[in-house]
């Protein structure tokens, strides 16, 4: 009997030995290795050959790996022109996608080979590393420029947007976020590249189709959307004002809340709370993270009984702007962490069990009928 699974829900799409989630008990792993324990000891590029590679790399693996990602760091010139050329308006993640995009033109005849995808991962991870920079740069009114490998993938994105060095604890809060960004299993924006690597099209535009759908507010465009919640309450006693308005009354959804696989807390919040905490520094940035806090009890209250409770995107925005990123920022760092993840999966897809993906839709139209012609 053909039914329908509304959203997917409860649907497997393929076997992955890259990251494990339990939804009840709120635990993730990489490759076994518990997230949080990785986003505090470990480093965006030595957690991405983990992922990408299959192991912990060695220190001579880890050192040609960050290598091969310093040589990739300049963009071929048409990308920036792509990147000075958009509007000064248009979205910062939308200029990622069509950056990305552009750059598939080059993989004409692509071949997936282990070897050959292998190949191209450092390139990847540097071209991303030079658009989303730039991105920020243009938006900035600062002149384009290719970034230069510093200590780590994290500080080389840091000083390729600021110019200096933002210090130890920004440095580490930024490298943690990448790190829990990183992968989470397969979310609409990795569906998306599977269905497209599926059809054996290219890394370049595979990874297109997932920052295009990463971009939906119920999804990665609800790390900006969570923090328009905190800036449109504006201070801590109009919290539960705006929440009995706006989301009880209103029927609005509260953002950063509620987990297609998540029934209890979101495990990346632990981090990236500890983070919000620690960095809080202007009165401004305090009285977001109040705000944000109080918010997320009254959510809490609500909705926890539901198994709606508190995801990543509620206090990531909070860490992104006390790091020093402006709100328009935030999705497309979410976006460039996710680039390794999306990346193992579309590989592990292709080279393991490469079938197209084409579901069906169950026809419930007119049954046929005899064509007239009008006149
Ligand atoms: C990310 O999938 C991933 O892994 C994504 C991600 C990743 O790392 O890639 O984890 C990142 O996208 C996190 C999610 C960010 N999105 C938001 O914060 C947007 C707000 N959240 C919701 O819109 C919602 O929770 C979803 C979209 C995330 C999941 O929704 P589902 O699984 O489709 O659930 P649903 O919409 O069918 O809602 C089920 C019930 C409904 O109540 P009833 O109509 O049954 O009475 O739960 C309620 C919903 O109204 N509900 C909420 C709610 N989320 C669900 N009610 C209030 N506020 C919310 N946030």
């Amino acid at each position: 009997m053909e039914e329908i699974s509304p959203g997917l829900e409860n649907v497997y799409i393929k076997y992955t030995d890259l990251t494990f989630i339990d939804g009840n008990k709120g635990i993730m792993r990489y490759r076994g290795y518990d997230v949080n324990e990785l986003a505090e000891k470990s480093s965006f590029e030595e957690a991405s050959y983990l992922l990408l590679f299959g192991n912990i790399p060695s220190k001579e693996e880890l050192k040609d790996f960050k290598n091969k990602i310093s040589e990739n760091l300049a963009l071929p010139p048409y990308i920036h022109e792509i990147i000075k050329n958009a509007p000064e308006n248009a979205d910062a993640l939308g200029i990622m996608q069509t950056a990305l995009s552009a750059l598939s033109e080059t993989y004409i005849n692509y071949q997936w080979k282990r070897d050959n995808d292998l190949k191209l991962i450092p390139k990847i991870l540097g071209n991303t590393l030079s658009i989303v920079s730039n991105i920020y740069r243009i938006k900035n009114k600062l002149p384009i420029k290719d970034p230069v490998f510093d200590k780590n993938y994290a500080t080389t994105f840091l000083k390729a947007c600021f110019d200096k060095d933002v210090g130890e604890e920004r440095s580490m809060a930024m490298d943690s976020a990448l790190i829990l960004y990183m992968d989470h299993e397969i979310p609409a924006s990795t569906t998306s590249a599977i269905v497209t690597a599926s059809t054996l099209s290219d890394m370049y535009s595979s990874l297109t189709s997932a920052i295009a759908a990463l971009r939906g507010p119920l999804h990665g465009g609800a790390a900006e959307s969570a923090y328009k919640q905190f800036e449109e309450i504006g201070y801590p006693d109009n919290v539960e004002t705006w929440f009995n308005k706006n989301i009880l009354q209103g029927k609005k959804r509260l953002v950063g809340f509620g987990h297609r696989v998540y029934r209890t807390y979101d495990p990346r919040l632990k981090t990236f709370k500890k983070y919000a905490d620690e960095l809080a520094e202007t009165e401004n940035q305090k009285k977001m993270l109040e705000i944000a806090k109080k918010l997320e009890g009254l959510g809490v209250k609500n909705f926890g009984s539901k198994g709606i409770y508190t995801n990543t995107d509620f206090y990531s925005g909070l860490v992104f702007n006390e790091i020093g990123f402006p709100l328009y920022m935030f999705t497309t760092l979410f976006g460039l962490s996710r680039i390794s993840g999306i990346l193992a999966h579309i590989m592990e897809y292709v080279e393991t069990q490469e079938r197209l993906i084409r579901p069906r839709a169950i026809y419930k139209g007119p049954g046929e009928k005899k064509y007239m012609q009008v006149d």
